[in-house]
Parts: C-alpha cells; sequence; structure tokens
C-alpha cells in the first residue's frame, strides 16, 4: 500500500516528532508532504531537541547489537535472504529517524541542508518499503526476527560532539551511506547470482539514491568547514568515534561510485587506506 501523508504533520518539526514519538511504521513511512502533496513548511523549527531513543511499537523494539549476515552464496534460500532484507529495511528505517533526529537536534542549521535532509529522508522511507516488499516476498516482515540499534548507538557521540552538525554529516552520509556505496553493491551482485533479480534491483536504486545522500553530506561539509580545510581534516575533525574512515566502506572498494558522488581523490585514498584503530 502506498504511504500517505498524515494530515497531523503540518510542519517539518512536527512531522519529525511523529516519526520519533510514534512507534507504529505507518507513521514512521508516511512522507514528509502536506496533503495535497505540498513539501511541509519549515518556517518554525522550535528549540534544539535530542531524542535519545525512538519509540517503536510492539515487534519493532531495538535489540543490542546484531549477529553476522548470512554468505552471499547463503541467499538462493529464502530465509537467508529474509535475514538480509529485514536488516536492511531496519537499517533503512533508522536511517528514517537518524535525519528526523538531525532536523529536530539543528532547528538553526542552513534551510538548504535541512531541506536537504528532508529529501534523503524521504529517500530512505522508499527503500525501507522496498525492502519490506522483498522481505513480505519472502513471507517475513520486520517483526518477525531481532532488529539491531546499530546506528542508534552512534547517537549520543554525535549529540555530544562540538562539530554539531558536521558531525552528523560525516557519521551519516561521509561513513556509514559512504560504506553502503559498496554493501549495496555487493548484495545487489550477490542476490542477481541467487536469482532474485527484484531486490538485486532494490539494491541498485538504493546505492543509485545514496550517491545523493553522500553528495548532500561532503558538500555540506565542506561549506562549513570553509575554503581553507581540506576534506579530509573536515572529516577527521568531525567524525565521531568509534566510527572512522575505516567504517567507510565495504570489503570491495568503489572508487567511480565515490567520484560520482563528489568525493575529491585525496579523500577517497584516504578512506581507501584507512585501517581500524587499534
Ligand atoms: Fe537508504
Ligand atoms: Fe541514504
Amino acid at each position: 500500500m502506498e504511504p500517505r501523508p498524515d494530515p497531523a504533520f503540518d510542519s517539518v518539526r512536527t512531522f519529525c516528532l511523529g516519526v520519533l514519538q510514534r512507534g507504529d511504521l505507518a507513521s514512521k513511512l508516511a512522507p514528509p508532504l502536506a496533503a495535497g502533496g505540498a513539501p511541509l513548511p519549515d518556517r518554525e523549527p522550535g528549540p534544539a531537541l535530542c531524542v535519545a531513543r525512538p519509540a517503536r511499537d510492539a515487534g519493532l523494539e531495538l535489540v543490542d547489537g546484531s549477529e553476522k549476515l548470512p554468505r552471499l552464496g547463503a541467499l538462493t534460500r529464502a530465509d537467508a535472504r529474509a535475514v538480509c532484507l529485514r536488516r536492511f529495511a531496519h537499517h533503512e528505517l533508522m536511517a528514517v529517524e537518524l535525519f528526523a533526529w538531525a532536523l529536530l537536534r539543528w532547528p538553526t542549521a542552513p534551510p538548504a541542508l535541512r531541506r536537504g535532509w528532508v529529501g534523503a529522508l524521504a529517500d530512505e522511507q522508499r527503500h525501507c518499503a522496498l525492502y519490506l516488499e522483498r522481505l513480505a516476498a519472502c513471507g517475513e516482515t520486520l517483526a518477525d526476527g531481532p532488529l539491531g540499534d546499530y546506528f542508534w548507538r552512534h547517537v549520543p557521540a554525535i549529540d555530544a560532539h562540538p562539530q554539531g552538525p558536521r558531525a552528523f554529516l560525516c557519521a551519516m552520509g561521509l561513513t556509514l551511506e559512504q560504506a553502503n556505496l559498496d554493501f549495496s553493491l555487493r548484495f545487489r551482485d550477490g542476490f542477481a547470482r541467487a536469482g532474485d533479480a527484484e531486490s538485486a534491483a532494490v539494491c541498485q536504486q538504493v546505492h543509485d539514491d545514496e550517491l545523493g545522500h553522500v553528495r548532500l553530506a561532503a558538500r555540506w561539509l565542506a561549506l562549513l568547514a570553509g575554503s581553507q580545510v581540506d576534506s579530509v581534516s573536515a572529516y577527521e575533525h568531525a567524525v565521531p568515534f568509534p566510527l572512522s574512515a575505516a567504517r567507510a566502506k565495504g570489503r570491495a572498494f568503489d572508487a567511480a561510485a565515490r567520484r560520482r558522488a563528489g568525493l575529491d581523490d585525496a579523500f577517497i585514498e584516504h578512506v581507501r587506506r584507512a585501517r581500524p584503530r587499534a
């Protein structure tokens, strides 16, 4: 079923509060639009607010940590595909919540950056719905397995970081989403090899949109850091521990995708060479 705008949401702020304070999936996936389809106004973003944890209805509760994903070779089995699709759908749901979190946390961020965040949030909602459709094709839902809190575990460090929105851009856009440029293609190929062309197509769609999300983060980090600061220094100065450049990639490093996302050569090389901190 196509998600519809919720008439109770009449501004970006009330929308974000709804995403975080309502526990049901429909509220979290309602697009950030007025009833007539226009973008929600953002004239009164309100006081800064840090929502520590999102509301989650029964079946959608967050749990600590997460188990390893099945090997790509196992994706011929519906149960293994379901484990992956549930994980990916939930990553998208957490991305929805984290963009809502950032919009509430930094009401005085530049309006154009806030519009970018709303646009990315809407993409994450679509991605979540696409993965949920594929999960349903395996006969399962989000509630049929544990939902790890991986993204939310980074929120206290982002919130406390002196670099404010820059820490969010580095954590979300330039680490987690940059890494997904690699992961999405790895699983696209895994699903395709297993004969699941539909799931492969969703991974490709997510990858294509992720280019725009990484580009948004890179552009705004450069703007906020100022022209005197190079991209590597700007990132290293603002990325919240324990995230780091070593976490901004998957096993197969796709430099071309990073260039398409607008990352410069020095930053791409920095991430390519990065090793986990001791
Ligand atoms: Fe996404
Ligand atoms: Fe994204």
